[in-house]
């Protein structure tokens, strides 16, 4: 199935006032109806042959997919468990995603961040267009923006930001090809974030990425990702920051920006039983598997999280009261 995408303006970036190692991030353009809703599907931490109620939640998107129209599916990330993918020839890109996610509506493109567990394996292998020839619907990269009309989403590599995969890796091999040395990569793409953010006049600006930024579950929050590119969403507006890592969903309000964290990382093996509180305002946490709806209209986003049997456990919408982006003036509906 064809996915029509137009690649804009990711070659013009090397002017004399930027480093030499930063460069314009990929910008991928998805075709929108003027004035219609953008709808979208987010799931992460799914990819298990099917297996740990991977084909439950999988079954359920296709529903909720088709009742709603999706016009894509973001991944947050650990798109194959446990060790990524040995090469672009690893049958676990079948298993895993061409066999599970069948339903006709969820033949969309599906935009992917890399998690920890990508890392396990042939990273390079992950990221290769080749992947798109076998399913067109496959579009991951390390960092990149997808442009939706009203929308802007800024994917973000965090894994590399992970200090301890680095020093104490333990039994697990990452593959840090193309991303060490750390400092330098973190560094630049802090500088490639921050200057397509400052760009963007997208009404709605959303950051993705695979590692939590507040979490009360396993994981917790991620140290580095809040003192490294917290201040970076926070200095540009950026409206939500959705990610996985955690095998569960949550909802968790930012008590000194208007900044609202959104966990989706329930595609497969969940239920892991650990809830440690943080500073932030938790709003919703819910254990088990499932996924989250996105829906964004000019000045109005709701957000849906779905269970293994299709009930919507949460539903929590947001109104923007001007289009002039003044946060101040922003309220908060809660259902
Ligand atoms: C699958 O989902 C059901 C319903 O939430 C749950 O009871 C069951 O434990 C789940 N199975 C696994 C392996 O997580």
């Amino acid at each position: 199935m064809a996915v029509a995408l137009a690649l804009l303006a990711a070659m013009s970036a090397l002017s004399s006032c930027t480093s030499p190692a930063t460069a314009e991030l990929t910008r991928l353009e998805h075709p929108v109806v003027d004035g219609a809703p953008l709808r979208l599907l987010v799931v992460g931490d799914w990819g298990r042959k099917g297996g740990y109620n991977q084909t439950r939640v999988a079954e359920q998107m296709g529903k909720v997919a088709e009742e709603t129209e999706i016009d894509f599916v973001v991944s947050t990330g650990d798109n194959f468990l446990e060790n990524g993918l040995a090469g672009v020839d690893d049958m676990a890109f079948h298993d895993s995603f061409m066999d599970v996610y069948t339903a006709k509506s969820l033949h969309k493109p599906w935009y992917l961040v890399l998690g920890n567990h990508d890392y396990r394996g042939n990273v390079l292998a992950q990221i290769d267009p080749a992947l798109r020839k076998i399913d067109s619907r496959f579009i991951c990269m390390r960092s990149f923006i997808v442009s939706a009309g009203i929308v802007d989403f800024f994917f973000v590599d965090t894994t590399p930001f992970q200090l301890q995969y680095w020093t104490d890796p333990g039994e697990d091999h990452y593959d840090w090809r193309g991303v060490a040395p750390r400092d330098a990569y973190i560094a630049n793409l802090l500088e490639d974030v921050d200057a397509a953010m400052k760009k963007s006049t997208a009404t709605w600006k959303i950051a993705v990425g695979h590692h939590t930024m507040r979490s009360v579950s396993a994981h917790g929050d991620t140290q580095e990702l809040l003192e490294l590119l917290l201040p970076v969403l926070k200095e540009n507006g950026v409206d939500f920051y959705i990610n996985g890592h955690d095998h569960c969903l949550e909802h968790i309000s930012s008590r000194d920006s208007p900044i609202q964290y959104f966990t989706s990382g329930g595609g497969s093996k969940a239920w892991r039983g650990i809830f440690q509180q943080n500073e932030d305002k938790l709003q919703f946490f819910y254990d088990g598997q499932g996924f989250l709806s996105l829906e964004l209209s000019e000045n109005q986003a709701r957000f849906a999280f779905y269970d293994v049997f299709g009930e919507a456990l949460y539903h929590w919408s947001f109104s923007k009261a001007n289009l002039q982006k003044v946060q101040s003036s922003a309220s908060v509906t809660e259902e």
